[in-house]
Formats: C-alpha cells, structure tokens, sequence
C-alpha cells in the first residue's frame, strides 16, 4: 500500500483559517482516510498536532501526538472540553500554520475533554501538561482561532507581515 499523501497546511493570515469547524456527521471511511493523511502530514512536518481547519476541512476533526518517540497518535473527533482547570499557566507555542514563531499563551494546565476516537467510539481523555496545551490549542483551530490571536495588536501585525514576506519569497524562489 502506498504511504497517505500529504496535505498542504494553511499558513496564517490565510483568511479560512478563521472558519468555524462542522460536526464530524459520521466516522467513515472517508474520515479514517483524511485522518491518515493528517497524520503523515504532521508526522512529516514535525508537529505536535494539526486540526483539520489547517488543511482547508472544516470539520471537528483533530489529530496530535505529545510523545517523544512519535508513536502515540491521538484522534478526537468533535471534542468537547467538559472541565478545564481554574488554574491557568503560561508557555512557549508554535503552530504549523505560523512558521517560525513561538509565543507564550496562557492555558489551563488540565483539561477533560470528551471525543469520538477513529471507530467512532466515545473517549474521555484527562489531561495535563503539553497534551492538554496542544488540546486547547487545537480547538482554538476548529473555532477559526490562531494562537498568535491571544497576542498583542502589534505583535500580531508583526507577525503578519513577517509571514506575507515570507511567502512572498518562497514564490519567487
Ligand atoms: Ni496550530
């Protein structure tokens, strides 16, 4: 069989990564093969997780891998945080759709969240640390939301432009 093929990630300030995500309606096949192909995506490009909102599908549908040995795939499927810890902590993100800069954001530092898994089956997932960071910052993703958003006007407006110019170059290269 071959390898699923990758998909090309949205880079901010791409305006549809401000789409509110749909319900996934049924977990198929044609799901199971999107979530393969975003793994392989994020596998290849070194991310953490990737929400489908990145690769232009707008539907809740999260993939996302916190373990060092990158062999611990997580799937949620329209999750739902159901508790998320008053206590709050800032850290260091980065996003695949904004390349090359990190920022601290504030997040709760434990989430229950609730999901469907890739059989369709209903998971609750405790958790705390970087899982429950990438969590928050992935379901920002399916609500259009970019993390560089909780950041000041004018770091945003930085941002932006260092990434236009960005791609700008990488066309004419
Ligand atoms: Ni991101």
């Amino acid at each position: 069989m071959n390898p699923p093929s990758l998909l090309p990630i949205l880079r901010y300030p791409d305006p549809r990564l401000h789409t509110v995500a749909r319900p996934v309606q049924a977990v198929d096949e044609r799901i199971r093969a999107l979530i393969e192909r975003m793994f392989a995506t994020m596998y290849d490009a070194n991310g953490i997780g990737l929400a489908a909102t990145q690769v232009d599908v707008h539907e809740r549908l999260i993939v996302i891998d916190v373990s060092e040995t990158r062999d611990e795939p997580l799937v949620l499927i329209n999750p739902e945080i159901e508790w998320s810890s008053p206590e709050k902590r800032k850290g260091e993100e980065g996003c695949l759709s904004v390349p090359g800069i990190y920022d601290g954001v504030e997040r709760s530092i434990a989430v229950r969240v609730r999901a469907l898994d890739a059989q369709g089956a209903e998971r609750v997932i405790d958790a705390q640390g970087m899982l429950a960071v990438c969590i928050q910052h992935e379901m920002d993703h399916l609500l259009g939301k970019v993390f560089v958003e909780y950041l000041s006007p004018l770091k945003q407006g930085r941002i932006k432009s260092k990434l236009v110019k960005a791609q700008r170059e990488a066309l004419r290269a």
